[in-house]
């Protein structure tokens, strides 16, 4: 395994790979762990001792102690949603210190909760599928420079001078419709929880100052993205998408440092394909054997309990995944959930009329369009329960692996066979 100084890790798909344990893996041996994208839409599960802790907006590394834990810029911030997991965390034993917030990261405001839901109400059956945790118009607002950040509620002049501004453009340019929250209740409701955060001892800082401190003096730093590639604002499946960088270039813009400062990059890929929603999804299973798959995978919404849609492993997508992130290395998750199958299959190109096509179309009409051309390999009976070394893998196993490997020029490092914090194999 990599003992490279800064390590990124990905999401190489849509989401829901199973980051959250590969991280937690990699975090036990980091000194920093920095969240660079996304907001508390996001979610990993980390199962240790048979516990399960579910983070949002926090960085794993706060299951160690030692480890210090910094939400950088790149990350937007509901603060009620924070101070709720830190006494979530806190209930199951863990010590919130060492927490370090960015003080240029946006704010998610009440009134970007209700716009979230009132737009997705708009789209009619054109809904994009959101968290409805406000993130897209938090974000929208910060690039289009109308909003508040994290360092603004130091001075509750200053905020109140700012947020008055937002509000009476607000007023002047929202639909009818819309109803905005009370100002007073925004305003009283962001300081009472900004005071609660720094009671806990949360610092809110300068944090791509304190990165780059931490790369200067040579600490482990390891920065998790949250989401995947194909969800990725500017080279997802737009419009169905998140609405922050989740490519490995992210960490550069959300985190405030230069690219030649990263030396690892992780991609987590989960052993067959999942999907939130809507939008194509080429290596798509129609059959009942994808219900065999999303049960035996759990593959359903952590928050909504909706059911996600599964398929085979895209080639087509993973080399894209690949050439946009500069994966070095590779880990594998769910490959457990496969055992029993018969057989199984890589969408190796995609047809489009007629056409053989190897690279990932931009055009979602084009994606649409997409017939896969299937690889089949023969699968694997055995459960993958208790095997802890590689060379007790089913044979079929490690040519699934090394298919994998061939086909995207990377190692595979990190082998997942449970969701148990021990269900792994390293490699490396
Ligand atoms: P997002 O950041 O929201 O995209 O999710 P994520 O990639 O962080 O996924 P998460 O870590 O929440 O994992 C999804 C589920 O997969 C969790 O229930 C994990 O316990 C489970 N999981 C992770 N690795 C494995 C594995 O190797 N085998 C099995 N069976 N389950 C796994």
């Amino acid at each position: 395994m990599t003992n490279e100084k800064t390590l990124v890790v990905i999401g190489a798909q849509w989401g829901d790979e199973g980051k959250g344990k590969i991280i937690d893996l990699l975090s036990q041996n980091a000194e920093v762990v920095v969240r660079f994208n996304g907001g508390n839409n996001a979610g990993h599960t980390v199962i240790v001792d048979g516990k399960t802790y579910r983070f949002r907006l926090l960085p794993s590394g706060i299951i160690s102690p030692k480890t210090l834990n910094v939400i950088a810029t790149g990350v937007i911030i509901n603060l009620n949603g924070l101070l709720e997991e830190i006494e979530e965390a806190e209930k199951n034993g863990l010590l919130i210190k060492n927490l370090y917030i960015s003080d240029r990261s946006p704010l998610v405001l009440p009134y970007h909760i209700l716009l979230d839901k009132f737009y997705e109400e708009k789209r009619g059956n054109k809904k994009i599928g959101t968290t409805a945790r406000g993130i897209g118009p938090a974000y929208t607002d910060h690039f289009s420079r109308d909003t508040l950040h994290v360092g603004d509620l130091f001075d509750k002049e200053v905020f109140k001078e700012k947020l008055n501004y937002i509000y009476s453009l607000k007023k002047a340019t929202l639909s009818s419709d819309f109803q905005l929250p009370p100002f007073e209740e925004v305003y009283n409701s962001q300081l009472n929880t900004f005071e609660k955060l720094m009671e806990k001892g949360v610092t809110i800082t300068d944090t791509s100052k304190l990165i780059y401190d931490h790369i200067k003096a040579g600490k482990k730093i390891l920065f998790e993205g949250a989401q995947g590639t194909l969800l990725d604002i500017n080279f997802g499946t737009y419009p169905f998408v998140t609405s922050s960088f989740t490519i490995s270039g992210g960490v550069c813009v959300g985190a405030g440092i230069p690219p030649q400062s990263i030396n690892k990059v992780i991609g987590v890929i989960k052993a067959y394909t999942s999907r939130v929603g809507e939008g194509p999804f080429p290596s798509e299973i129609k059959d009942e054997l994808a219900e065999i798959i999303r049960e035996k995978g759990q593959e359903y919404g952590t928050v909504t309990r909706r059911p996600r849609r599964v398929g085979w492993l895209d080639f087509v997508a993973l080399r894209y995944a690949k050439r946009i992130n500069g994966f070095t290395e590779l880990a594998i998750t769910k490959l457990d959930v496969l055992s029993g199958l018969e057989k199984l299959k890589f969408v190796v190109a995609y047809k489009y009329k007629g056409r053989i096509i190897d690279e990932f179309p931009s055009s979602l009409n084009i994606l649409e369009k997409c017939e896969p051309i299937t690889e089949e390999i023969s699968g694997w009976k055995q459960s993958l329960k208790n095997i802890k070394n590689y060379n007790d893998l089913p044979e079929n196993v490690i040519k699934y692996k090394e298919r994998i490997e061939k086909e995207l020029e990377t190692k595979i490092t990190i082998i997942g066979t449970g969701p148990a914090r021990d269900e792994i194999i390293l490699l490396k």
